[in-house]
């Protein structure tokens, strides 16, 4: 007898996307020391927190100091002072009332939404669209939802939406039924975005077929037209079939910080074997007084101050920064005859390979010749073949530095 390992990891590919990427750049910097790199692979923020923030974050540290004020655990779904601040700003506006406790506050999107699937059962159908952010699949092939990956590079047990030039990267409804859909609008990695129309295809879907749409927002402050929903309870429907994900990390700099938080509205349901409704909410929130204790009391003080007035400002500020290197950067790859996509409601800017190069070989290309990374497309998921991804999270300088040093390759 032995201690047994849970074999749905060895199902996983061998190394998560951004680890593989790290440590081809450290071989590539091993071998080539005196290069200056610029890192546009992973969509990392790259400016310091709102001074709003530091100062709230730093008066909350001094608050743990001190008898009188310091806090052991706090309510394992997060403080109301800034649940209140998320209903009253982030939904209020926008026509959607939420309960304070539809809301639970998390250390990050990433865990939530790799998380979620645990209080889902194991022969649910899930479907996410391709290419994906790889936390979505990997998460639920450790489950072992999935099946083994086919040759083709996709998990035999997942529903996989292709999303391509061809159908302008909007996903078309799955021919079969699923149980479980992600969806990441604005759209990680390839940048687009769904109007209200699109979207709202998704909710009958999942009214018709009894599913539940696991709805990552994280890029929301990035959307700039109108016409696109900033939360899919911006749609009729959305409460009974929708959970959403959304994060301090790209709005507000928090990505080493660490504060999100994730709408279970009270409609949500999964049902039994006998056919029986339970409450979604309920479970998750079963799931997080286990599993989670909270995120810390200074980062949600932190997180609170993002709503005050000089946050909102410095924080636009920021935003229309990153956005402006997104302009940069696909006008200069047009420039050079790229096709290009995203990059107006988002952060994320989706290439298009020139010379039908593949997506590694595009990666090999810019890292060893411009001394520049992004992300191949085929780390996204088979449909992301011959596609690639670069962030506009850099300074402008090194943005514009990187663009020209591409553009100087005449590719
Ligand atoms: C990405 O680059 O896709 C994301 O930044 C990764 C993440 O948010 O976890």
């Amino acid at each position: 007898m032995a201690v047994k390992i849970n074999e749905n990891y060895l199902m996983l590919k061998k190394n998560y996307i951004f680890s593989e990427i790290n440590h081809r750049v450290n071989n590539f910097r091993e071998e080539n020391p005196e290069t200056n790199i610029i890192l546009m692979g992973i969509g990392d923020v790259t400016g310091p927190l709102p001074k709003a923030v530091i100062d709230k974050f730093e008066e909350a540290v001094k608050e743990m100091a001190q008898p009188e004020t310091f806090r052991g655990y706090g309510p394992e779904q997060g403080y109301d002072f800034l649940i209140n601040k998320i209903i009253s700003n982030d939904y209020i506006p926008r026509g959607i009332e939420l309960s304070e406790d539809e809301v639970f506050i998390s250390d990050g999107a990433k865990c939530d939404t790799g998380n979620i699937q645990e209080i889902f059962g194991l022969y649910n159908k899930v479907a996410v669209t391709d290419p994906v952010y790889p936390v979505y699949v990997d998460s639920n092939v450790m489950a072992g939802r999935c099946g083994p990956m086919g040759k083709d590079g996709r998990y035999q047990g997942i529903v996989y939406l292709p999303c391509t030039e061809e159908n302008k990267f909007v996903p078309d409804l799955p021919k079969t039924h699923v149980d479980m859909i992600y969806l990441c609008f604005p759209n990680n990695p390839t940048g687009t975005a769904l109007t209200k129309e699109q979207l709202k295809k998704w909710i009958d879907y999942a009214h018709d077929n009894k599913s539940i749409i696991l709805y990552d927002g994280a890029y929301e402050a990035y959307i700039r037209e109108d016409n696109i929903p900033h939360s899919i309870y911006e749609i009729k429907g959305a409460r009974e079939v929708a959970i959403e994900f959304r994060s301090f990390s790209k709005t507000a700099g928090f990505t080493g910080t660490r504060c999100a938080y994730t709408v279970v509205p009270m409609e949500t349901v999964g049902y039994d074997t006998q056919s029986e409704a339970h409450s979604l909410n309920k479970l998750w929130n079963r799931r997080q007084t286990t599993k989670f204790n909270g995120v810390s009391y200074p980062v949600q003080v932190a997180a609170q101050a993002v709503y005050s007035l000089e946050g909102q400002r410095e924080i636009k500020e920021s935003i229309n920064y990153y956005m402006n290197n997104a302009a940069i950067i696909r006008e200069s790859l047009r420039n050079i005859g790229l096709r290009t996509y995203g990059g107006v409601n988002s952060p994320y800017i989706w290439i298009k390979t020139p010379d039908k190069m593949n997506s590694w070989e595009f990666f090999d290309v810019l890292l060893s010749r411009a001394h520049v990374v992004g992300t191949p497309g085929i780390g996204f998921g088979p449909s992301g073949e011959g596609y690639f991804r670069i962030t506009a999270f850099n300074t402008q300088e090194n943005t514009i530095k990187a663009m020209t040093r591409i553009s100087d390759l005449s590719i």
